[in-house]
């Protein structure tokens, strides 16, 4: 936060608090921030193990003059995702360079070279007082100021980012340098909110100006033609008056949102330099090809999008959202009355796509069974061969790309380190890179080459359940789409748009069956130990997402289980003690389900059925969830949800704080 206007301490700790609290679902085991103290050459750092609100508690109690007023101001705050060193006080950030806070940095990402710096600085009579990458770098900042004063903050900062390998986003602050900060990043997201009292001249945010044209509203930097080395903007109003700017760094827009919609987002070694309340960004490397614009963009999700309403959790929230969010996934793309799909971002690329040797699906977690579940069907209609990749294993394979290869990249950020990297990987290699993302801006939409927005809105909960169902939506529409060409498809393309359209009123209705699933947590699973999920086809992303839910959030163990394996080794766990959910919604493999559901009785097995209401045959004989029927490809959207309410409810009893699960974190930014 930066100000050229009066601005009181109190409000600036009330800024920072509540932009870390909308930060906190990415990381909460420890908090910390960096204010200026009295006079401008002291900082004071506050730090807590915890969530965000120990800290502000921490604040609060020793927080001294809070009344006092700035002239300008820059300040950060931090709320970590343990990586190096355990959470604690020490490790949490700011770290700093030495007891008189002359550095202070947060960081996100890894600095994976740290231990080769840190011996080299102690070497240097710098001792390290936390177990955390982030302190080398304050360290060494230190020790660049140490031995080239005078230097300026921007020259210095660019020192250390020169001796850095890994990924980061950092914010620098230093009591050398007063009303001065620095932000850069490699990897890990950031961007800048503009904030002015008057309304911006909104024509200038749209365009794209050179970086030679001194004119607001634009900020460049030098690209390959000879330009200055970095540009200064100044913003006019509407009456053409020049305009204090306030500004706010965050990793994530839903920590700006509610003071301003301007945002920029920082490029991989963009260095913004805020100083006196004006913002120049500088490149690390002159020339480097880059483009030499940053366009202010204008965020489109609201407040209260990112608060919880009337819910006692925002991953409650979220699954009660469903039939809206599928709505808004499918909103303008499909028409139902002339059964056709038209994802506008893909258009461009369709035949390209069409004659590709493969198509490759990389993602983790969540978004990763999304690409799982809807595998089949893009083998169906496409008739390419489809493979469905973790992006940590992927990455360690070193999987063999090639130019003809499409490589869909699927995330709710966005922003997970390893499938960006093997985003990276697959652009080097010449693939077309399409990306699948919840988050406009993110680095995936940014760097592949084309892609669908899911449009499911801000995600909160650690665990996902809006964006595994908009993801799975956003696929199948783009196997629709790919296989629009193949008329002895379009029965069943047009059987698969109409359950589409049925979607959102049998979403409302699956929701209904939430007490009933309260009660079975309550009463049959919340004390035991595990739980099996077994289905197959194109269940078994099913099973693989519904057991990550239970396990994420209720810390049950649970494993999804390819019910075609069962008889290959899990037959073994299977007793009269063990809780076993089988999914037996009707498709083309049901009578295969069916001797599964056998296998499990034949061991004194009673397992919970999930089916379909029109299932006469299992009524009576089996504890049973019942759900309606749709076309097989898209039963999955259903059936997940009934098992996202499990979760949920064994997460309540078992007293997790459900949006916060322990060791967790939404969008894991480092590999
Ligand atoms: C983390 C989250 C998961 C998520 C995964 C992938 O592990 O806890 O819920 O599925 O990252 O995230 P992405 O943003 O790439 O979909």
């Amino acid at each position: 936060l930066n100000h050229l206007v009066d601005v009181d301490r109190k409000s600036i700790i009330e800024i920072l608090l509540t932009g870390l609290s909308r930060l906190e679902y990415r990381g909460y085991d420890s908090a910390g921030m960096a204010i200026d103290g009295d006079n401008a050459q002291e900082i004071q750092i506050f730090k807590q193990v915890g969530k965000v609100a120990a800290l502000r508690k921490l604040v609060d109690q020793t927080a001294q003059n809070t009344d006092k007023v700035f002239n300008q101001h820059a300040a950060m705050a931090h709320t970590r995702w343990a990586t190096h060193g355990q959470p604690s006080t020490i490790n949490s950030h700011p770290q700093r360079s030495n007891a008189n806070n002359e550095f202070t940095v947060v960081h996100n990402g890894i600095i994976t070279n740290y231990k080769e710096l840190k011996t080299l600085l102690m070497t240097k009579g710098y001792a390290f007082e936390s177990d955390t990458d982030t302190e080398v770098v304050a360290k060494l900042a230190q020790y660049l100021y140490d031995s080239n004063s005078p230097i300026s903050f921007i020259d210095l900062v660019k020192g250390v980012l020169k001796e850095l390998e890994g990924a980061f986003a950092f914010i620098f602050k230093s009591s050398h340098y007063p009303n001065e900060i620095i932000v850069t990043r490699r990897g890990s997201p950031l961007l800048i909110g503009l904030k002015t009292t008057q309304k911006l001249k909104v024509d200038f945010l749209d365009v794209e100006l050179p970086t030679d044209v001194e004119a607001s509203g634009m900020l460049a930097v030098p690209n390959n033609k000879p330009a200055p080395r970095s540009h200064s903007r100044t913003f006019m109003t509407e009456n053409g008056e020049q305009q204090p700017i306030e500004y706010f760094i965050a990793s994530d827009p839903s920590a700006v949102v509610e003071h301003t919609k301007h945002v920029l987002y920082l490029e991989d070694d963009d260095l913004a330099h805020i100083s006196r309340g004006e913002l120049r960004i500088h490149r690390l490397k002159r020339d480097d090809g880059l483009s030499s614009f940053r366009s202010i963009q204008t965020l489109e999700i609201e407040l209260a999008a990112i608060m919880k309403g009337s819910f006692d959790s925002f991953m409650q929230k979220e699954i009660y959202e469903q039939p809206e969010s599928v709505v808004n996934t499918m909103r303008g793309r499909v028409n139902f009355e002339a059964n056709k799909v038209n994802l506008g971002g893909l258009r461009a690329y369709l035949p390209h796509i069409r004659r590709c040797r493969r198509i490759v699906f990389i993602a983790c977690g969540t978004s990763y069974h999304s690409c799982i579940a809807t595998r089949a069907l893009f083998e169906e209609l496409t008739e390419i061969p489809i493979s469905a990749e973790l992006a940590s294993d992927f990455l360690d394979r070193k999987c063999p790309i090639f130019r003809d290869d499409v490589c869909v990249f699927v995330s709710q950020s966005g922003e997970t380190a390893d499938t960006i990297l093997a985003m990276r990987y697959c652009l080097e290699r010449g693939a077309l890179c399409v990306g699948i993302t919840n988050t406009v801006g993110s680095s995936i939409s940014r760097e592949t080459h084309c892609g669908v927005h899911i449009n499911a809105g801000p995600e909160i909960g650690v665990a996902s359940t809006k964006a595994y169902t908009s993801q799975y939506i956003a696929l199948v529409l783009m196997a629709l789409q790919l296989g629009d060409d193949r008329v002895s498809m379009a029965e069943r393309r047009s059987e698969i748009i109409k359950g589409l359209h049925e979607l959102p009123e049998l979403i409302k209705e699956v929701l209904k069956l939430d007490s009933q699933l309260q009660h079975l947590a309550q009463t049959v699973l919340h004390k035991e130990k595990s739980l099996l999920i077994l289905g197959r086809g194109l269940q078994h992303a099913t099973c693989l997402e519904g057991a990550l839910k239970i396990k994420e959030i209720s810390y049950m163990h649970s494993e999804g289980i390819l019910a075609g394996e069962l008889k290959h080794g899990p037959l073994a766990l299977i007793d009269e003690n063990m809780p076993v959910i089988l999914i037996m919604t009707k498709d083309s493999l049901y009578p295969k389900v069916r001797s599964a559901l056998e296998q499990v009785t034949a061991r004194r097995g009673s397992p919970i059925v999930l089916c379909n209401t029109t299932d006469t045959s299992l009524a009576g004989e089996y504890r049973s969830i019942a759900v309606p029927e749709l076309p097989d490809c898209l039963q999955g959207i259903l059936n997940i949800i009934p098992l996202q309410l499990l979760s949920f409810h064994l997460a309540v009893l078992n007293g997790v704080d459900v949006d916060f699960p322990r060791n967790l974190a939404k969008s894991v930014t480092v590999e």
